[in-house]
């Protein structure tokens, strides 16, 4: 049997990580993490308990209080992400998270609970996570690291869909704004900012259906594990 490895995906806001992640996850039999499900239910407390990203003390006993675990449903046989107790794997998903989650996620306490978290559940391989600081900061040792991108109008577009899908009543302009503002914010805070490298391979799907993206990402995991076998 072929050894497990670890996938990080990253890349900009709403191009389709978690779908490509979760493909993988399924086709390989690996555990699938989407990381940024763990800021937002950080942002989603912070709204709930009107919790001030400036305020120190506020923050840190936020995070004392807060419990994040993932727990499979038995229905999708998906993780699902749970915050005190209570699956908010939907409420996560909506704008007024979305508006706050890049200046929550860029506090590095907040940061550096969630990097502890991500590494213990990626301790024995076969995990692929998607995020902003996977391939960078979480798994810097990963197998395989991709980066993804698309056009910033394909993703708003989308992501609009999704939402109204959802029964958000969130205009494509609103979508278009929010996602321009985290990328620029994921991409330039000091704390580990979402940064392309040559360690990464480069998957924009502007112009890819789901089906053609999994077979260049599977491509890369063939070789990513021969890679790992011959070193
Ligand atoms: O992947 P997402 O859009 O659900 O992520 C929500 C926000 O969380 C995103 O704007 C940036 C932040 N994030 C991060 O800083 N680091 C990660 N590993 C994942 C997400």
């Amino acid at each position: 049997m072929r050894s497990k490895i670890n996938i990080a995906i990253d890349g900009h806001s709403s191009c389709g990580k978690g779908t490509l992640a979760k493909q993988l996850a399924e086709k390989l039999d690996y555990t699938f993490i989407d990381s940024g499900s763990m800021y937002r239910a950080v942002a989603l407390y912070f709204l709930e308990n009107q919790i001030n990203c400036a305020n120190e003390t506020q923050v840190h006993s936020a995070l004392s209080e807060i419990r994040l675990e993932f727990q499979k449903n038995q229905t999708t046989q998906r993780f699902e992400i749970f915050l005190n107790g209570k699956s908010v794997e939907n409420r996560i998903r909506q704008m007024d998270v979305a508006a706050i989650v890049s200046e929550v996620a860029a506090l590095s306490v907040v940061r550096k609970e969630m990097v502890r978290i991500q590494q213990e559940l990626g301790a024995d391989k076969g995990v692929v996570m998607d995020g902003r600081d996977i391939g960078t900061v979480v798994f810097p040792d990963a197998e395989l690291k991709i980066f993804m991108t698309a056009d910033v109008k394909v993703r708003a577009e989308r992501r609009h869909k999704e939402l109204v899908a959802s029964g958000s009543d969130a205009t494509l302009e609103e979508v278009t704004n929010n996602l321009t503002t985290r990328d620029r914010i994921d991409s330039n805070r000091e704390d580990s900012p979402l940064t392309f490298t040559d360690a990464y391979r480069l998957l924009d799907n502007s112009h890819l259906s789901p089906n053609e993206q999994l077979e260049i990402a599977l491509d890369w995991v063939h070789e990513a594990s021969i890679n790992d076998r011959i070193s």
